[in-house]
């Protein structure tokens, strides 16, 4: 474990009534400064780790630690912590500035360094101008800045924000991401988000602790996850990637060779499993690592085309390579247009200086 965490979480089960395991022996070392994102699909954990960092909710077992310190016990307003809601939870008979000075209220400060620190944390989210607006006559991205002001105004040490742009449209939702990351490096603040959309992790994290059912499955930075994800749950759920069965044919230094469906494949292994000779393994291969033409040159396969969806810049095929194998091939378009169509035979090839995981079956 690393040795400058901020949080861990320390062997962290949690088991609601009715044996419900919402987390199962969580490990996990947050650093302080970064920018960590905790993905997975619903119900696989991610609140529940933010409420027991929190303090709302205490472990069946396993300790959390603050600076090396044990916190377990200790009460939420105790924690150097705040939290971001999904809904925001800000006070509607409140405005603005009352909504942000909430939390410095409990707190012993003059009124005059009070309304300082209120008008430092709105102006980070860029709102100085609404100050005395009411909360009813903000936009759904303004009343999320709110809530980003009122949980940064305490200066916490950590701050969790659960699903804290899932209420906003596409669009708006790109730019708060692109504002929240700023805003995490100008404060230098520890922040630990929940989102169970990859797209939005990859984008916005320096870390990602990826989830299923309440186990970690991996935790590395967005590219690490991308190129070389360490079990079949995490490659399928990062992106698109084909999940091959293959038989090993022998190596070429570092390089091992497989072949699945007629098409030659070449993998790493990252966890120094050597198969035997006609063992089968799972090898992930992006659709963007393949290749498709319309000659039958040497080295490729054959694959008939199911069906072809347009993606913009390329298009996915869903083909079918020799014994059934289904493939997902992305493919460039041509300008002059498209060279396939359903029911054409592509000669499939991957390309050169791919990198695909071997991935445990
Ligand atoms: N208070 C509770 N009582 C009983 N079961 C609970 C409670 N809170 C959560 N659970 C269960 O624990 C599991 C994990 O829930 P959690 O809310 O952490 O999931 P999540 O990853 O945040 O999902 P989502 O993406 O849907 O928000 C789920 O099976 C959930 O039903
Ligand atoms: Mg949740």
């Amino acid at each position: 474990m690393a040795l400058d965490a901020l949080v861990r979480l320390d062997k962290v089960s949690k088991v609601f009534p009715g044996g419900i395991v919402a987390l199962d022996a969580v490990d996990l070392d947050i650093i302080s400064g970064e920018f960590i994102t905790l993905l997975g699909p619903s119900g696989c954990g991610k609140t529940t780790s933010l409420r027991v960092i929190a303090g709302f909710e205490s472990p069946s077992s396993g300790k959390v630690l603050l600076d090396g310190r044990d916190i377990t016990a200790l009460r939420p307003f105790d924690r150097p912590v705040n939290t971001v809601f999904q809904d925001y939870a800000l006070f509607p008979h409140m405005n603005v500035a009352e909504n942000v000075g909430f939390g410095l209220s409990l707190r012993k400060l003059s009124g005059s360094e009070q309304a300082k620190r209120v008008r430092e944390a709105l102006d980070m989210v860029g709102l100085a101008d609404k100050l005395g607006a009411r909360v009813s006559e903000l936009s759904g991205g303004q009343r999320q800045r709110v809530a980003l002001a009122r949980a940064i105004v305490c200066e916490p040490r950590v701050l969790l924000l659960d699903e804290p742009l899932s209420a906003l449209d596409a669009h708006l939702r790109e730019q708060m991401q692109v504002e929240l990351k700023r805003l995490q490096s100008r404060l230098g603040t520890t922040f630990v988000m929940v989102t169970h959309d990859q797209t939005e992790a990859l984008s916005i994290s320096d870390r990602i602790v990826v989830m299923n059912k309440g186990r970690v499955e991996q935790i590395a930075p967005p590219a690490t996850l991308y190129d070389r994800p360490a079990t079949t749950f995490v490659a399928s759920f990062i992106g698109t990637m084909n999940l091959l069965k293959s038989s090993f044919i022998g190596r070429d230094g570092d390089r091992l060779r497989f072949a699945a469906g007629g098409l030659s494949l070449e993998a790493t292994s990252e966890t120094g499993d050597m198969p035997a000779e006609g063992a089968e393994r799972t090898i992930g291969v992006r659709p963007e690592d393949l290749l498709a033409t319309t000659d039958a040159a040497a080295g490729t396969a054959p694959a008939r085309v199911n069906s072809i969806v347009f993606h913009g810049r390329t298009l996915r095929l869903h083909a079918e390579l020799g014994q059934g194998l289904p493939v997902v091939i992305d493919a460039p378009r041509q300008s002059e247009g498209f060279q396939f169509s359903v029911g054409d035979v592509a000669h499939i090839s991957l390309r050169r200086g791919a990198n695909c995981p071997m991935l445990p079956s």
